[in-house]
This record gives C-alpha cells, structure tokens and sequence, in this order.
C-alpha cells in the first residue's frame, strides 16, 4: 500500500498512502485571474459571530475592532518549550488528567484491565488508538444538553493499533504473531480494538474528571457492528455482499481517523486507510473479467497480490475472517455469494446518534468515499444549505465538500430524532472537489453525471451517482481536481465560516519529479525542500506540511472561493524564503499539522502535529492559534534552482505571518505519540485531547521488558496497571477553573 521507493530512508507511515497516479493536472493551467477579482472575493468585512452548536449564542464580536479587543485576552499562557521527555507537558496553570486509556472496561462486569497482554472482552473496553472526538452534553437527568459542561458522552475514535509486523503487541502477552496464519484467539481481540466508543465522562464534586465505567450511554462499534448503507449506494449494486444481498448493510467501521459533529447532535466518524485490512489474491483480475472494478480497486490501493496488514483473513474459514479477502470467489453474477465487493462498504464518513444506543450507525456514502478524515460543517444558516468539508488522506489525494439539498432551520438542531435529521441533509445533496488556481481563486467542480467530464471520462465508465460517490477518487481524477500535500483534518472557523485544512506533508513533491507519483510544487502546495533528521537522514519533499484555508464566494452552497495558505510548518532555523515561509520562532515551530479544531468557546484554533521529521528534536505537539483571515497577507514567490542550473519560481498568496500572540505552543505529548482527538465542553473550560500511540516505536519482541519500552505513558503518569504504553484520552483544565487557553 506504501509506494517504498518514495519514501525516505527511515519511518516509514503505514498511514502515509498513495494511489493517485492519474495524469490530470496538478494544477489549473489559468494564472492570470485579474487582482479585482480577487480584491472582490477577498474584501469583505469580517463579522465575527461564534454560536456553539445547538445554537447557543456564547459570545458575539461584531467588527474586526471588537475582535481584536477579545483576542487580546486570548493566548497569554506561557508557551511550552520543544521536549522529548516521556510526559505530556502543558502551559503554568494549567492541571491534565488521563481519563480513558486503551481496555479500560465499559460495562460495571467488565474486569479491570490487566496490561500485560492477557486482557479480553474489548468489546466492552476502550479500543486503541484514540483518535478524531467530540464531546455531547448530558443534563443532570441524562438528556441530551447543548451547555453542559459537567457531564457528557464522548465518541472516539479507535483508529488502528501499534503493530510491528501484522500483530497488535500490545494487546497479546508475548507481542503476537508475526506470520501467517494468525491465531483466531489475537485475530479476535483486534477485531474489537478498532471501531468507535461512546463512553460518559462526569466532572466529579472534587472538579476531576472520570470516565463513568457503568453508564448506559457506554457503546462500541467494532469492525464486525452491523451498520446501514445510506444515500445514493444503498441498495446499489456494488454494495452487494454475501452479508447483505440486498447492499443496504455492511458490518463494522474501520481505521476511524478524524470525527465531526454535526449541528444536530450526532458523531461523524471519517473510516480513512481501510483498504490495508484486505488481501486481493493474484488472479482476482481475470476472476473478475478484467472489468471496471479491477480500475476501482486499483486506484484504491488494492492491487491484484496486495496483502493485508494484519492478516485477519489467515485465522479461519469463518464468515468474519473471510470477509477481508476482497474476491471473486463465487458464481453468482452480482456479488450477493462472495466478497468481492466487501472494501465498497468501507471508505465513508459514518454517523452515531451518541444518546441513542439502540439505534445503527448509518454509513453516509453521499459525501464520498476516500481516506477520510474530519468532516466540518459550515456554520448553519437559516434557509441555506449545509456544507461538510473534507479531506483525503494520501499523497496527491483531494479536497471534497458535500452541499445538502435540504436548507436549514432553527428547529434541526433540537430534533429528538437526530439521525432522520441526517438523513434529511447527508443522503440527497452534492458532492464537489477543489479546483486550486494559482491567482488565489478556486473552483468546486462537481461529481455527478451532469457533469461532462465524469460522464464522458474515458478510463472508467461511470454508471450512476452510487457510482460516482463510491469511486470519488476516479471521479476526482475524471474532473481534473488538483492534488494535494495528504489532506488531513478541516475545521471551519466560526468567527467567519472560512475553512481551514492541514496539508500534512508529501514526500513526493519534487522540483525534478522523476516517477509518476511525484510532482511539481504548485501555488497551494508550493514548497519542496531537504530537511535533515538528527545528523545525517535527509528527508525531500515537503516534510513539514502547511495549512491552506478557503473563503467561499457567496455561502456554503457556492462553487467557488478565494484562498490563501494559513501556516507553514517549519523548523524555525530553516530558511525564511524557503521553507520557513511564516517566520515561526522557537515557540511556535511544528511539523506535519494534522488535527485542526476551532474552539467554539474562544475561537482559538488547536493545531496538532503527527510528525516524523522533528522528532528528533521534540515529541509531537499542540498549538494554540487566533489566526485572522484570507488575504491578511501577502504574496510570496518562492525561488528554486534545479540541478542543471534552470530556475523555478512559485508565486502563492502567505496568511500574515503570526505573532507569538497569535500562534504558540501549548502541549508536548509522549514520547512517540501522535497528537489527536480534540474537543471541549460548551465552556470551553475543559479540554479533551487524545494521545495516539506513545510509546509505537517499541519491538513486540519487547513488549516484556519496560526497559525497552519507548514509552511508559500513562502508567508513568500514575494511571493504571502495567507499564505498556496505551492510548489514552487526557483531560485539560486551568487551576483557576477559567477558559483555556485565555
Ligand atoms: Fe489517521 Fe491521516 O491520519
Ligand atoms: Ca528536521
Ligand atoms: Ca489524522
């Protein structure tokens, strides 16, 4: 699944994925857009209204005065230095608390978890891997509540698990198999670890917090949960599986990553890399007749003779082990007597009625299947439709949005039936892709049969809209969508609706591309460049990732917008006219943004990094931001000279370069971990973070000897039993009980 040959020498990302090797353009041919355009889209006055959601008005600022003035009051914490200690490090004032790590139980029978590999029963524990979360009020009497700050339910991610080689050695005493076939007994257990909890927390009379072990609230969603197929695919044909002839159900949810919140209250979970956890046996290509599906499973990295990354299909001939074998294997013409089209039921944004434990996931397959990540809502306005903004996770993938038909009104957000509220705005709509132009506009090209260029397009024959949301990335390509630097989270700001979207590197951007998979720097992804980890690995690319932001052109449903790049990751000695584009002093320097939320209580913007290229220097980390808007810089050409002497110069609109008042550092994490998962209560005066994976780098060789361990979090930081590292949900407050961040 991993192109190896382009990747740097050491630390290679299993999530770090490429599969687009389509020949549109990776960027548009039109540059000489006229600056009045421009000046137009981007002159708007700003009017700042923050509204929580559930449409409780916080705090109001009217005019960029005003807002400046709330601001102030805004990031005065002291920044935390760049550390690699083994300790998640946070600002003076300021208390954290580890409240739910990986197998801590979920139901009043479920034993206490033992740590030493021995512990089953994950169905009623936390899964792994705490990733992409949100936070939904309860009342004292168990309701669902838009303002309370003292108890709710929070749905997390469980993204995947720390293997090695196939095992998750965590989890088994002696670190697992590590060749095939795998034991049904390990195969089991990570079956269960991935997926989704909802699990209560409660601000106890002390002002701690604890997850509640017996609430009924409590619920998981593993790999083998049944779920609904929503939208355009229901029913359709490639949805068809001997699970569910019909294609209306599948089972299970799979390397969650990002998560949103929709404004009526329910969990958005983004299903990302889910193509690594089938096998597609040689010969499956002539099994299939060579027919358009082998096209699909190739753009979506399942190549004839691609093995699978745990191994699952090896534990026994058992329905939920032969599922991951994504084959033609029977004889029926449509799929209904085999898994040939068991990976069409993965790849979606998936919604969760968090109050509701009775009630099936619905997978909403109108907003596209890719390697998600975050889905972001625009702001609601009465009578507008709703946009979700979102990313595809991989090398050279793209940015989508979904536009409901439906219009919104007041009364959604308190509808008791939340997921018929999803259905009346995720299931009909439509969905676009971004178009970057290098004058700072953009186009959102649509992805449906009206379009010329998807229904004519000559390398795959779409039949329906099914079709088209199932193979977005094809459609993408069809539509000549410009590639991006793996988009990760997005986040829209709701100071102004503008949206925000990690880029969070590419090690296949090259001034000299020399395969098909690289490419060309371009305006919206403007920078390659060496980076050097400890003293001598190179790294080239663009190892540090930036965040682009987009002002649409008229409300959520428009198809066009202005943009500029927020941020540049970068180490702050880099070159300034290169690499270090945003001026970043030794406060505020990170790499490889990923997680990327807005406050709805201050309007500040959490950024989070999943880095490898400055973990030599520090652990992954978090910043605060008060970023301002599109166009409060300038442009910026970035000079490069190829190896024969001939000049390149790319011109790109820069963000106003922040101050330290306006982007610092706030958290360090673990050692080896990723920083993720980011939500807070209405308040804003408790803060929920997820640290993914500390401790990743240890061999399962090991998983015996602490001493070996490169992480002992959070045993280290006094929570539960044992010393293997474990995933976990931390809590942050101030001392003062005040907003954080202020
Ligand atoms: Fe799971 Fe793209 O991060
Ligand atoms: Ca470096
Ligand atoms: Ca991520």
């Amino acid at each position: 699944m991993t192109d190896a040959s382009t990747q740097p020498a050491v630390s290679v990302d299993p999530h770090d994925e490429i599969t687009n090797l389509s020949d549109n353009p990776t960027f548009a041919s039109v540059v000489d857009a006229s600056l009045s355009r421009r000046s137009v889209l981007l002159g708007t006055a700003a009017t700042a209204l923050f509204t929580s959601l559930g449409g409780v008005s916080t705090l109001a600022i009217s005019g960029e005065a005003e807002a400046a003035t709330a601001a102030k009051k805004l990031l005065s914490f002291k920044p935390v230095a760049k550390s690699l200690a083994d300790a998640v490090i946070v600002p003076e004032g300021y208390d954290v608390q580890v409240i739910y790590a990986l197998g801590d139980p979920l139901t009043a029978n479920t034993p206490d978890y033992k740590n030493d590999g021995t512990d089953g029963d994950f169905d009623n524990r936390a899964g792994d891997h705490h990733d992409g979360m949100e936070y939904f009020g309860l009342s004292a009497d168990g309701k669902p509540s838009a303002k309370s700050g003292t108890r709710g339910v929070l749905g997390v991610n469980h993204e995947a698990t720390t293997d090695e080689k196939l095992s998750s050695h965590f989890i088994h005493a002696d670190g697992g198999t590590r060749s095939l076939p795998r034991p049904a007994a390990e195969v089991d257990k990570e079956l269960a670890i991935h997926g989704v909890s909802m699990v209560e927390v409660r601000k106890t009379a002390s002002g701690k917090w604890e997850y509640v072990k017996n609430s009924a609230f409590n619920r998981r969603f593993t790999t083998m949960t049944e779920m609904d197929i929503a939208g355009p695919a229901r029913g359709n044909a490639l949805l068809k599986t001997k699970y569910s002839p019909d294609g209306t159900k599948t089972r299970g949810t799979i390397n969650n990553c990002g998560a949103g919140r929709s404004p009526w209250g329910t969990y958005m979970t983004g299903e990302e890399n889910f193509n690594g956890y089938f096998t597609r046996p040689k010969g499956d290509d002539e099994a299939r007749g060579k027919d358009k599906s082998v096209t699909a499973l190739n753009r979506y990295g399942r190549k004839e003779g691609d093995t699978s990354r745990h191994g699952w299909e090896s534990a026994g001939s058992g329905d939920k082990y032969a599922r991951w074998i994504n084959a033609k294997t029977g004889t029926s013409a449509d799929g209904s007597d085999d898994y040939r089209n068991e990976m069409n039921g993965q790849g979606f944004v998936v919604e969760m009625d968090p109050y509701d434990g009775k009630k099936l996931a619905k997978k909403r397959t109108a907003l596209g299947r890719y390697a998600h990540e975050s889905a972001a809502f625009s702001n609601p306005a009465v009578g507008q439709p709703l946009a979700v903004y979102m990313g595809d996770d991989a090398r050279n993938e793209y940015i989508y949005k979904f536009v409901s038909e439906a219009t919104w009104s007041a009364a959604d957000a308190t509808n008791p039936d939340r997921l018929a509220v999803g259905d009346k705005f995720l299931d009909k709509g439509t969905l676009y892709v971004a178009k970057f132009t290098a004058d700072g506009t953009g186009e959102w090209l649509e992805l449906s049969l009206n379009n010329p260029a998807i229904k004519n397009y000559d390398k795959y024959s779409f039949t329906d809209l099914a079709d088209v949301v199932v193979n977005s990335r094809i459609a993408g390509d069809a539509v000549g969508a410009t590639k991006m630097d793996r988009p990760e989270w997005c986040a829209v700001n709701p100071a102004n609706g503008e949206v925000y979207f990690t880029l969070t590197n590419n090690a296949n951007r090259s001034i000299e591309p020399k395969s098909g998979s690289q490419l060309e720097p371009d305006a919206s992804n403007p920078r390659a460049y060496s980076d050097v980890k400890g003293t001598s690995r190179v790294q080239t690319g663009n190892s540090h990732g930036h965040i682009i932001r987009l002002r649409e052109a008229g409300g959520a449903g428009a198809k066009a917008f202005s943009w500029d790049i927020y941020l540049f990751g970068a180490e702050a000695s880099a070159d300034p006219a290169t690499v270090n584009l945003s001026k970043l002093n030794g406060n505020q320097d990170l790499s490889s943004p990923d997680g990327l939320a807005f406050s709805h209580a201050t309007g500040i913007c959490w950024i989070q990094t999943d880095d490898g290229a400055y973990t030599d220097v520090t652990n992954c980390m978090m910043l605060a931001a008060l970023p301002g808007k599109v166009g409060d810089g300038q442009k910026v050409n970035i000079n490069y000279t190829k190896a024969d002497g001939s000049k390149m110069s790319i011109a790109t609109p820069v963000g106003k370069a922040p101050t330290e008042g306006e982007l610092k550092r706030f958290l360090v994490g673990p050692k080896g971990c990723e920083l993720t998962g980011i939500t807070e209560t209405p308040d804003g005066k408790a803060l929920f973070v997820n640290i993914q994976h500390p401790g990743e780098g240890t061999k399962a060789a090991d998983v015996n000897d602490p001493a070996k361990y490169e992480s002992q979090w959070p045993a280290n930081a006094g929570y539960g039993a044992g010393k293997r590292p474990r995933s976990a949900t931390i809590v942050i407050t101030k001392k003062d009980g005040g907003v954080i961040g202020a």
